[in-house]
């Protein structure tokens, strides 16, 4: 699929904090690898600001978050070229008119993306539609978090429904842009070897973690809103166990594989009432060092209450009531101010049922595959082979499954893939409504408890692994988080 000339693109949030940080270099790198056709960008943003002033800061915000080994001048004063600012007011009528005479009158490709919180969704489309700025190529953009709940969510989707149809609706999750996800689709369903191990006679269990060092930086009125499970956990953590545990898609096509997605949501195991203090653990951030640097505890950083109950941290066991996956607990975790940067899902096999070699800890020579999706992409199958010399002694080791000569080739980001295939109308790693749907219906449970308890959650040092309680969840099944890979 290619994008269809001209293109236009309204970026809704055009000077927020996901813009000018992932959005605007995104942008850049495919307009670099001549991968934009001709077209314009129009950031929409709520600030009167002259061009220069404008066009200093995306030139800043591609300098501080490209790679310097894919600066290029000429090329970033040419992509700077095709992006304008655009001054408008959400809930004023006259703007979306304004809007409408800057854009062409043709029916065009034209992709509105949503960079706001999803409460704009609503007056945004009306604004748009009055105007008459919706045509039949038009395709819009919703960022997560998509509504508050599930009641929220369901509000939204019927409203954005009413002016787009399903087909031009492509609800994002950057998780699914990133490189070793579509490789773990790869793996998985281009070699018969993974897929017929994928199962619970073969493994054991699945972790998956997305930590983070920074902390709620300058977002604190958002996060403060949404904590760790709305932020992260709805969405990228369920949408990696999603890609994880679906059953191979007839076709690598949106709707085939969104079938699977949906699958795996109402499968879940639904986590209510007494269970939610024994499957979940939450957490949040006290002062600690992260980085080397000492940093503040959640409740001081500015802009958060100080009485906060917002989670920073989430551990999860969850389980999928189908035949694939039954007695196969997944794992889940996600946090900020954690010891490292790192994401990875780790597939841990079961153990030899019999060994006929001294091996001392047959549970830790069991095999695993981890997929490492930040930093350091890559995919690694942990074996056993024996250890050179006189006996028979086993010794662990890792295959790396990325020949040397693909790390050469520079991995694109995940929005820079996403933004691409939003424009070129494939919508295959975009949500559809109805799986929006499921991942809020299993996760309503367990916030609705929390903001009936108004607990504080759990505290943990930043800078470690988060609270002792997530340590105890697997603990007490007798397992251990993968934290030396
Ligand atoms: C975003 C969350 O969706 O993902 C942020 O809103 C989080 O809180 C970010 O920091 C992490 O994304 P990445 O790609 O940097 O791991």
């Amino acid at each position: 699929m290619h994008i269809n000339a001209p293109f236009e693109l309204i970026l809704f949030g055009g000077l927020g904090d996901l813009a000018l940080r992932k959005l605007m270099p995104a942008l850049y790198l495919l307009n670099r690898d001549g991968r934009l056709p001709e077209g314009a960008i129009y950031a929409v943003t709520r600030r009167d600001m002259d061009r220069d002033t404008f066009v200093n800061k995306i030139r800043k915000s591609v300098e501080s978050h490209v790679d310097s080994s894919c600066l290029e001048r000429p090329v970033l004063e040419d992509f700077l070229n095709k992006v304008h600012c655009f001054t408008l007011d959400v809930n004023d009528a006259a703007g979306y008119q304004a809007l409408a005479a800057t854009l062409s009158s043709n029916d065009v490709n034209r992709l509105f993306y949503m960079a706001t919180g999803s409460d704009l969704y609503t007056p945004v489309c009306r604004g748009l539609n009055d105007a008459g700025l919706i045509c039949s190529q038009s395709k819009i953009v919703l960022e997560k978090p998509i509504g508050h709940d599930l009641e929220t969510a369901q509000k939204i989707n019927d409203t954005v429904a009413e002016f787009f149809t399903e087909k031009q609706i492509y609800r994002i999750d950057h998780y699914l842009g990133k490189e070793t996800v579509q490789n773990l689709m790869v793996l998985r369903f281009a070699n018969s070897l993974f897929e017929s191990q994928w199962n619970q006679h073969y493994i054991d269990h699945i972790q998956i973690t997305i930590s983070e060092q920074l902390g709620v930086e300058q977002r604190a009125e958002f996060y403060e809103h949404v904590g760790a499970m709305r932020d992260m956990f709805q969405n990228h953590l369920l949408q990696l166990l999603c890609i994880t545990a679906m059953e191979p898609p007839v076709k690598l096509e949106p709707d085939a594989v969104r079938d699977e997605k949906v699958k795996v949501l109402k499968a879940l195991k639904p986590i209510t009432g007494e269970l939610i203090n024994e499957k979940v653990v939450r957490g949040q951030y006290d002062s600690g060092v992260a980085d080397g640097k000492p940093v503040p505890r959640y409740r001081d950083e500015p802009g958060v209450h100080a009485k906060s109950l917002t989670e920073t941290f989430i551990a999860a066991k969850v389980e999928i009531d189908n035949w694939r996956w039954a007695g196969v607990p997944f794992y889940l975790r996600t946090g900020k101010r954690l010891a490292e940067r790192a994401c990875e899902i780790v597939v841990q096999f079961k153990e030899i049922p019999h060994s006929i070699f001294p091996l001392q800890h047959k549970n830790t020579m069991a095999n695993k595959l981890i997929f490492r999706l930040q930093p350091d992409e890559g995919v690694r199958l942990m074996l056993c082979e024996k250890r050179v010399g006189p006996g028979m002694n086993v010794r662990p080791m890792n295959l790396s499954l990325n020949p040397s000569n693909q790390r050469q080739t520079r991995v694109p980001e995940a929005y820079e893939r996403l933004l691409y295939d939003a424009l070129s109308g494939n919508a295959t790693l975009f949500l559809r409504d109805d799986e929006l749907l499921e991942a809020w219906r299993w996760v309503d449970p367990i916030i609705k408890h929390w903001s009936e308890q108004e607990q504080r959650p759990e505290p943990y040092t930043a800078g470690t692994w988060g609270p002792a309680a997530a340590t105890l969840l697997l603990a007490r099944d007798g397992r251990l988080w993968d934290e030396n890979s």
